[in-house]
């Protein structure tokens, strides 16, 4: 009975830590792709949005502004677009998990 119990345990183990390995890779683009979307953010979203974030066209896209917004909110933004302003949809060039990515990447700021 005890032995049951142990492997029980350690499947269960087994199991949380296969869980949080393949939800990470799922989310989180690969290295080549966190340099592509870096690459873009600064060029193609920088057309509008200052390379360095500091706004243009579009408004500032600095840490300290989004701070208080919610991933989900950015991401609908950057997917969807903000219809009857210059702000484009991205998505079809960009996965949802790729938008929350770059979320993230805005709000602890880019390198220069
Ligand atoms: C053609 C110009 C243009 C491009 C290119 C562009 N944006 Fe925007 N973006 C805007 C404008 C204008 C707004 C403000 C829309 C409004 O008035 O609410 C905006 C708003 C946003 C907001 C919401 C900011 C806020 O404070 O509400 C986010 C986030 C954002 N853009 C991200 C991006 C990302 C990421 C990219 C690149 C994938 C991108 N934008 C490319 C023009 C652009």
């Amino acid at each position: 009975m005890a032995r049951i119990g142990a492997a029980l345990v350690t499947a269960a183990g087994l199991l949380a830590v296969l869980l949080v390995v393949v939800t990470d890779a799922v989310a989180t683009p690969s290295d080549d792709r966190q340099a592509e979307l870096i690459h873009r953010v600064k060029h193609d979203c920088g057309s509008c949005h200052g390379l360095t974030m500091k706004g243009g066209l579009g408004p500032p896209l600095l840490p300290a502004r989004l701070a208080d917004r919610s991933d989900g909110d950015l991401m609908e933004v950057i997917l969807d677009g903000v219809p009857g302003t210059p702000m484009p949809p991205w998505r079809g060039e960009l996965s949802e998990d790729e938008a929350r990515w770059i979320v993230r990447a805005l709000k602890e700021g880019l390198e220069p």
